[in-house]
């Protein structure tokens, strides 16, 4: 098919994203008022802020097949225009064979011109199903995939069981939520029927957040007696985004769910600590302050970047000639850093509302607790956040030192 024959069914354009192009909708045609979100609006999904998340994933994906040292098959079986998928086939070394498929016909019309104009029809093959349906015909031994790339809108959850039994042993689960508001607390209930696990509205809401998710793949995964292990995972604008390995055998599924936890938080001072069990914590007063705490979770407590992984990703990325490679570069760099550091964060800015002083500069801060004998990294979610493991009154103090001081 040419691209004029689609051009005449609703305006498009040709975009290049990595080393791929594919023809997209013209997304500035179907806004009508200027509250309107141009993805949605176009008769095929393609959001081009998206691109960051494109890139990171095909840094993800070949540092997996790095890793498992073989040819991979992928599936993204949620792929509206094909671009994630193409990308895939175009830019990943040692690719066997990718699997794409939409449930809207025109997504799919779209997928298959996309594979085409690049040249991709012997690696790519597009479906027209429904994403479990597919999932699920790649359920059994030798039919399973060495990654699948879930990447819905809104919530992933509905996809979860289904992609994690379409994995192979190693395998790698790379997983989209865009519902920030029942992860951040915002929709409490939706959250806790959708992840099983109670968000909290706190200035590192978006840590817990890919902690949810985690937790709620862990908890899905040990079902199957599968564990996972979180090897790298970012929040960046209105999404986050988990990169999983599933590992077979029941006892690293008791490992994962040994590994799900809970946040307290106290809103009076800002201390808060982690816990595996709400029992002997639930009703226990703030430590610091005496005022009752509230909580997040369950949700997955250990690592959530593996700081190997981490490196190999950085690696990869030298070699790209992508747009974001600079932005890149500088997420996995904070990421490594913190992947050993402390759960939760301290948001400057927060602490100087609390305590009406100005903020300082994130470095001063660093340097201050490390100082004092703590562990301080800054952190990726947040550009004024900062792990330690420095108790609330510790970093108040610390912060008030360098404000009264400068
Ligand atoms: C966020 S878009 C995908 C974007 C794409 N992954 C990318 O990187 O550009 C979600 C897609 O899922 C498709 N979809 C929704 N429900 C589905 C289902 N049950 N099975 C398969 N596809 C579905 C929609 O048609 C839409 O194209
Ligand atoms: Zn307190």
């Amino acid at each position: 098919m040419v691209e004029e024959e689609f051009k005449t069914h609703f305006p498009s354009e040709t975009v290049r994203e990595g080393k791929a192009k594919a023809l997209v909708p013209k997304l500035k045609a179907f806004v009508t008022q200027p509250s309107d979100y141009a993805p949605s609006k176009a008769p095929v999904f393609y959001n081009p802020v998206m691109e960051l998340n494109r890139d990171i994933s095909v840094l993800a994906l070949q540092t997996h097949q790095r890793i498992v040292n073989r040819e991979i098959f992928i599936c993204e079986p949620l792929t509206g225009s094909g671009i994630r998928g193409v990308r895939f086939a175009a830019e990943i070394h040692s690719v066997k064979k990718v699997v794409i498929s939409d449930i809207s016909e025109r997504a799919v019309k779209l997928a298959k011109f996309n594979v085409r104009l690049n040249g991709l029809q012997n690696c790519v093959t597009v479906k027209h199903k429904d994403a479990n349906c597919l999932l699920s015909c790649h359920g059994a031994p030798r039919k399973r995939f060495d990654v699948v790339d879930v990447d819905p809108f809104g919530s992933p959850v509905l996809y979860l069981d289904s992609a994690i039994r379409a994995l192979r042993n190693n395998g790698l689960l790379a997983v989209t939520a865009t519902d920030l508001a029942p992860l951040c607390g915002v929709h409490s209930k939706a959250c806790l029927r959708k992840y099983g696990g109670k968000p909290l509205r706190t200035e590192y809401c978006h840590e817990l957040a890919v902690r949810l998710l985690a937790g709620c793949i862990a908890t899905v995964a040990a079902k199957h007696d599968i564990g996972i292990r979180v090897v790298f995972s970012h929040s960046t604008n209105h999404y986050i985004r988990v990169y999983a390995e599933i590992g077979y055998g029941a006892k690293k599924a008791d490992a994962s769910v040994g590994n799900l936890g809970y946040v307290l938080h106290c809103f009076n001072c800002l201390h808060r600590e982690t816990a595996k069990s709400l029992f002997a914590k639930r009703l226990e007063k703030c430590p610091a302050c005496g005022s009752r705490m509230d909580y997040a979770g369950p949700l997955l407590l250990e690592r959530i970047f593996d700081k190997q992984f981490c490196k190999l990703m950085e690696k990869e990325n030298i070699h790209t000639t992508f747009r974001n490679s600079g932005k890149i570069a500088k997420l996995l760099s904070l990421a490594e850093g913190e992947a050993e550091a402390p759960v939760t964060y301290y948001v400057l800015d927060k602490i100087s509302d609390e305590l009406a002083l100005p903020v300082p500069s994130v470095d001063a801060m660093l340097q201050i607790l490390r100082g004092r004998g703590f562990q301080a990294f800054p952190t990726h979610f947040n550009s004024r956040g900062i792990r330690t493991d420095a108790p609330a009154l510790i970093v108040q103090n610390s912060l008030q030192e360098l404000v009264v001081a400068a």
